[in-house]
């Protein structure tokens, strides 16, 4: 695939980052992941508005979104993708040599690539989750590129046969390791609010939307761990797998382990709004 790194169109095996990139050293950086169905990139602007938060957050310059919105065009031009998931990478840049306090006045080193994704039209089978500990840190609202707790939670999840942890803190459920969560009780959508333990997922914001437009009743309150053998659904949802239906949390099946009618509705409002 052919990669966008600094300014340079490189063949994916050609792009070389200096050994002392801050992202390399430190996780110095941020990442964005968006959707491109049939060409078009999907909420743009509420990725970007996160991508420049996210930089804004670690005090890393960021570029206007027509510099964005250029490098997507020519990304999905040159990679001849109709459909897929865009990645982009800004780290503080590279430095003379190893320190933990950053210079002032780097370049930051921008990466963008795209892979083709296949668009789903259909409901995908509900998968099971495992509650986990939320081991990561406090400004999970950043889309920091240091993902280790989210790696390790879900090497656990693989282990225990689980698609995702479900992740809690202090007995409240956060979110997934690459995902946020709705959960349904008696006909009512809760999800966890927007603050800094979640990232502020651009899926769960567009699926709160179609709720309120459904007439649903939402909550954005963190649902407690202790009640999910109460759940009538759950699913979760994020850029690449869109709202993916939770059938069961270890052992507790959730909704006789089928896809309930208030996910059904929304996974539909998801896909039509997709077009
Ligand atoms: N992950 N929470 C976390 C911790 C995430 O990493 C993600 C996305 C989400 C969902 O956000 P969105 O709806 O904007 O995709 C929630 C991306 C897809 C990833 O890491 O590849």
């Amino acid at each position: 695939s052919t990669v966008y790194l600094n300014g340079d169109w490189l063949a994916a095996e050609q792009a070389k980052v200096s050994v002392f990139d801050r992202g390399f050293l430190f996780a110095d950086g941020i990442y964005e992941v968006v959707p491109v169905y049939s060409g078009k990139p999907f909420l743009l602007e509420q990725h970007l508005a996160r991508l420049h938060r996210s930089l804004a957050a670690l005090t890393i310059p960021s570029r206007p979104d027509p510099f964005w919105h250029d490098l997507i065009t020519q990304l999905l031009e040159r990679n001849a993708i109709a459909d897929g998931l865009i990645y982009f990478q800004v780290t503080r840049g590279a430095e003379a040599q190893r320190s933990h306090l950053p210079q002032t006045e780097l370049d930051p080193t921008i990466f963008a690539s795209v892979s083709p994704m296949p668009v789903h039209w259909d409901i995908p089978a509900p998968a099971k989750v495992t509650l986990c500990e939320d081991i990561r840190w406090l400004r999970c609202d950043i889309k920091s590129i240091s993902l280790l707790g989210n790696i390790m939670l879900k090497q656990v999840a693989q282990q225990r046969g689980a698609l995702e942890p479900l992740l809690h803190r202090n007995g409240l459920i956060t979110e997934g390791a690459s995902s946020n969560y709705f959960a349904v009780k008696h006909g009512i959508l809760y999800t966890a609010p927007a603050d800094h333990l979640i990232l502020p997922g651009i899926t769960r914001m567009w699926v709160l939307e179609l709720a309120k437009q459904l007439g649903l009743e939402v909550r954005e309150e963190a649902f407690s761990a202790t009640d999910l053998a109460q759940l009538d659904e759950l699913f979760l949802t994020s850029s690449s797998r869109e709202v993916q239906p939770i059938g069961q949390i270890d052992d507790i099946i959730i909704g006789a382990g089928r896809c309930g009618p208030v996910t059904a509705k929304l996974a539909e409002a998801f896909h039509a709004s997709k077009q």
